[in-house]
């Protein structure tokens, strides 16, 4: 979707594709540019980019930019299927790369403990006032480095250290910032946990049924893997029941309730948080929601509560993020995401692999590797060796340990922001479903390889 001419700008353009006379005139440009920044850097007149060019970078640390550029080629060409990755546009990347990195902006816009901030105020007001509208809230805090760090301030919010949670078990669907032993939230927190039936499916009786007898202060909704849709209502009718305040983590899902394409939280839960890098296609960072009575407690539970300086960058970032997902185009996306990940799973289905809970409803899902007697660990490995990436992530009982898993979460936002459609997901399954048949072949992996690359192709990116 990105495969516009003008990105080459940031990354270095493709000569290769120009007639020879344009091409050598391509080069001797870019040789111009260079020898002019160059005299720029070395000079006195060097004004610093708006973003961050590797041609730039190239010049002051070549290690680093050799990097990058492997990076990108790394992505170039293979198949991103890993279920929380996304690519984001250039004017997010650009907005990221600025000299806004350079302030520091402790406190809220308009109230804070640094002088010269006019416009960071105005930045950060543009973000908030865009994810109100965008998701329906009365208050929006953009600060939150990420989402563990979103989770984390509602916990300081809401909660004092011993107080009861009820949150999806780690290795049914949950993450680990609801209530995982290894985790502050279950380090300093009480946690009961609910998981999934043989469907995959959670259980909303039984979710009641150990709220009545656990009584906690706050129940957690929205997964890290889950492939159906979360019952919002029910959950606050749940929480309503024993007087428990109700965050719904929708890090996940947040591109998808941005489209009107899973139901929303804003009505029931008290806080709503979510990371802006996934579905929703923004940089790396989180956001708080909730409903006004809880504004000052939230915004003071981040700084000076959990955080320092905000990055400010990044919350440019994901203003412009915000206002992406808020264009018709950006409906179309995510429609095509859940096309994709319906057809991904429906194919899986058809080569006779296992998912979990069957047909997915959203934008993943998790193959089940038992069957095959193979782990998500080695299988991950696998497909990276097909050119393809994934997780691997425990099933619901797993008997694996979760370094070594069942199961490979597989997602659609990533490639569907490079332009597959469903006939695309129905190769990419019959790649995946190849190689954990063939896993032992290395002709086979070379030889499925070769497709991905192919697929890869037809859909350049950057
Ligand atoms: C549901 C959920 N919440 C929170 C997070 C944490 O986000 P971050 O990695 O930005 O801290 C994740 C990350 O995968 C997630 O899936």
């Amino acid at each position: 979707m990105y495969n516009n001419p003008e990105l080459n700008k940031y990354f270095g353009g493709n000569s290769e594709s120009m007639p020879p006379i344009y091409c050598k005139f391509y080069k001797f440009c870019k040789y111009l540019a260079f020898i002019f920044l160059m005299y720029n850097y070395l000079g006195k007149n060097f004004k610093r980019t708006t973003i961050m060019e590797l041609d730039i970078l190239r010049a002051v640390d070549p290690a680093v930019a050799e990097l990058v550029e492997k990076e990108l080629k790394r992505q170039q060409t293979t198949i991103e299927l890993i279920a929380s990755e996304n690519f984001t546009s250039p004017a997010v990347m650009a907005a990221c790369g600025t000299v806004l990195t350079n302030k520091y902006a402790e406190g809220k816009p308009y109230k804070r403990f640094y002088n010269g901030c006019e416009n960071i105020d105005q930045i950060e007001t543009l973000a908030q006032e865009r994810a109100k509208k965008l998701f329906g809230v009365d208050h929006a805090n953009v600060q939150p480095h990420s989402g563990a760090q979103a989770n984390m301030a509602v916990f300081m919010y809401a909660l004092k250290p011993g107080d009861k949670v009820l949150g999806m078990d780690l290795s049914n669907g949950g993450h680990l910032s609801h209530g995982s032993p290894v985790n502050f939230s279950g380090l300093y927190f009480d946690v009961v946990s609910y998981g999934v039936d043989e469907n995959g499916c959670i259980d909303y009786d039984n979710v009641a049924e150990i709220a009545r007898r656990e009584k906690p202060k706050m129940i957690i909704c929205g997964a890290s893997n889950y492939s159906k849709i979360i019952d919002f209502k029910r959950f606050k009718e749940i929480a309503d029941e024993v007087g428990a305040f109700l965050m719904a983590d929708i890090a996940h899902i947040a591109g998808l309730v941005a489209a009107g394409l899973h139901p929303s939280p804003a009505p029931y839960a008290d806080f709503v948080t979510t990371t802006t890098h996934k579905s929703l296609r923004g940089p790396r960072g989180g956001i708080i929601m909730c409903k006004e009575k809880h504004a000052l407690g939230i915004d003071k539970a981040v700084f000076p509560g959990i955080q320092g300086g905000p990055l400010e960058h990044i919350i440019a970032g994901k203003a412009v993020a915000l206002l992406e997902a808020s264009k018709p185009e950006f409906k179309q996306y995510a429609e095509q995401i859940v096309k994709n990940a319906k057809t991904l799973s429906e194919e899986l289905i058809n080569e006779a692999m296992e998912i979990v809970g069957g047909v997915t409803e959203n934008h993943l899902m998790t193959l089940d590797l038992r069957k095959y007697n193979k782990t998500g660990k080695d299988i991950a490995n696998v497909l990276e060796k097909v050119g393809i990436t994934a997780n691997k992530n425990t099933v619901p009982n797993d008997p694996q340990s979760p370094f070594v898993t069942s199961g490979v979460r597989l997602g659609t936002p990533a490639v569907t922001t490079r332009g597959f459609k469903e006939d695309d997901m129905r190769e990419t399954a019959k790649i995946i479903a190849s190689a954990v048949i063939y896993s032992d072949s290395e002709i086979a992996l070379e030889n499925l390889k070769a497709r991905s690359l192919k697929l890869c192709e037809k859909y350049p990116l950057y």
